[in-house]
């Protein structure tokens, strides 16, 4: 089953993580990047879908997602599965870790999705993060800025994980 990745990118980040994870993933992945103009009528086309966002301004959404998530209220994820991963600078902005990820999280539950790729916050060093749920990050948490190092390592076993939960 085709896999959609939606993603927002404004220094190229997330973007090469996207790429990362369409080479890496076991299946066919397409790449969407959303903005104010992007057609919400292509999450139709998927049951399975990856969203990945880069937290700026505070904890804010980024600008593409900012642009686009009000564009959202009429996609149905009802019965779909959606696994997040978000990127974030957690020495320069540790109360507002990733944060945007959980704007977002909240969104794809509003729409009636499933969030599958809970991960497991050991390793990370911040203060406060709305990608927080229950102790466990609500998807895959990455540092490029202050954690580049572990970012491959985490994103193959990330992969294998949603690989499994989203089926
Ligand atoms: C102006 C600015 C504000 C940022 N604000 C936050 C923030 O509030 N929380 C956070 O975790 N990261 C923050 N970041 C870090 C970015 O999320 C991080 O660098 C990310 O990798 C950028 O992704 P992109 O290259 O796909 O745009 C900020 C970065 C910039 C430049």
């Amino acid at each position: 089953m085709k896999i959609g990745l939606f993603y927002g990118s404004t220094n190229g980040n997330t973007k090469r993580v996207a790429e990362m994870i369409r080479d890496q993933y076991p299946g066919e992945v397409d790449l969407h990047k959303v903005h104010e103009e992007f057609d919400p009528e292509i999450f139709d086309q998927y049951d399975r879908i990856i969203l990945g966002v880069p937290t700026y301004g505070q904890g804010s959404l980024q600008e593409d997602w900012a642009d686009f998530v009000w564009e959202m209220d009429d996609v149905d994820l009802s019965g779909k599965k959606v696994a997040i991963f978000g990127l974030g600078d957690q020495g320069e902005y540790p109360d507002h870790f990733a944060d945007a990820m959980g704007e977002l999280y909240e969104k794809v539950q509003e729409l009636g999705g499933e969030v599958v790729g809970e991960w497991p916050t050991e390793g990370y060093d911040f203060k406060a993060s709305k990608a927080v749920i229950g102790g466990a990050f609500l998807g895959l948490v990455l540092d490029v800025d202050r954690q580049p190092q572990l970012t491959q390592d985490r994103l193959a076993r990330w992969i294998e994980q949603i690989s499994q939960e989203l089926g």
